[in-house]
């Protein structure tokens, strides 16, 4: 990163034999995401933690992966999940409220639990607790245990998109295996609650640092609430301060800083 600052807008280096070009300009890296699809030979060190799949998979099936589980995302789908976001910030705001007084505490912890909770209730119907004090889930993460998905039809609670529809899948014509959707979940949960909690930190780091916006940003959340309700969708819109607060905290520490792409054909850059 403090090369990046130093030599942006374009730059290479060599790292052994391996030529790596880094684009900053937000035109250079529409060109290469366009142009050159194919993930670099090191995403492979991060399958084990995302899984093989939309994230790690070499391009030829990552297009398959792509096309089949894009109709699971899509605004409307995202839009019937508020109430759960809800549900869970509820919970979540009981456990802050435990911390205060308590000196400098990680926050962390607490938030990739409750973004754990959202990603599985919303994407696997399943309600893992892990903001419960003594969660069974959590024990199995801290004993570092593998964690079985369970993907067959009697241990999935029905009605959810995701999942239910990678199962749905796997009964047509041997065109997905069980085994991409185990990848594909392992991929949605992590990619799912890291990358947000990691943000949801910085919101808050920045907020604290910003007192006069935190003002403002809590000025407009009363408005709109006026009592102690969860928010709607409706209520959610209406806050545009929030949301363009957010966006720069995004644009100053963004959770996944760095991508990379492996340039298989000659690529002209605007620079
Ligand atoms: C603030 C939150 C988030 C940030 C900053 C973020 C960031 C990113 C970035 C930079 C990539 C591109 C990686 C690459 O191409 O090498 C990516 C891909 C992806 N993210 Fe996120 N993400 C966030 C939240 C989420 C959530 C909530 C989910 C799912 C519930 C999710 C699922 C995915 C998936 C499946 C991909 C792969 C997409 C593809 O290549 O087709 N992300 N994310």
């Amino acid at each position: 990163m403090r090369y990046i600052g130093r030599y942006k807008p374009t730059f290479k280096f060599w790292l052994g034999p391996k030529l790596f070009v880094v684009v900053t300009q937000p035109r250079d890296i529409e060109i290469v995401l366009n142009q050159c699809p194919e993930k670099p030979q090191h995403y492979k060190y991060f399958c084990d933690i995302f899984g093989n799949g939309l994230i790690t998979l070499p391009v030829n099936q990552w297009k398959k992966h792509r096309k089949l589980i894009g109709p699971t995302f899509n605004q409307q789908i995202l839009n019937s999940f508020v109430s759960t976001f809800g549900h869970y910030s509820n919970i979540l705001v009981e456990k802050l409220k435990g911390t205060v007084g308590k000196g400098c505490v990680d926050l962390y912890p607490i938030f990739s639990q409750c973004t754990l909770d959202i990603v599985c209730d919303t994407t696997m119907g399943t309600k893992v607790n892990a903001m419960d004090e003594g969660s069974q889930y959590m024990l199995w993460i801290s004993r570092r245990e593998k964690v079985q998905l369970s993907v067959n039809n009697e241990g999935v609670p029905q009605g959810k998109i995701f999942l239910d529809y990678l199962l749905k899948l796997t009964d047509q014509d041997g065109k997905w295996s069980d085994e991409e959707t185990i990848e594909e979940s392992r991929t949605i949960i992590v990619a799912g609650s890291d990358a947000t909690a990691q943000t949801l930190c910085y919101v808050l780091m920045m907020l604290a640092m910003h007192q006069d916006i935190q003002n403002k940003v809590y000025d407009e959340i009363i408005s709109i609430l006026k009592d102690d309700r969860s928010p709607t969708l409706a209520d959610l819109q209406e806050m545009t301060y929030l949301e363009r607060f957010i966006k720069e905290s995004l644009r100053l520490f963004p959770a996944a800083s760095v991508i990379g792409r492996f340039v298989t054909n000659d690529v002209a850059l605007d620079f």
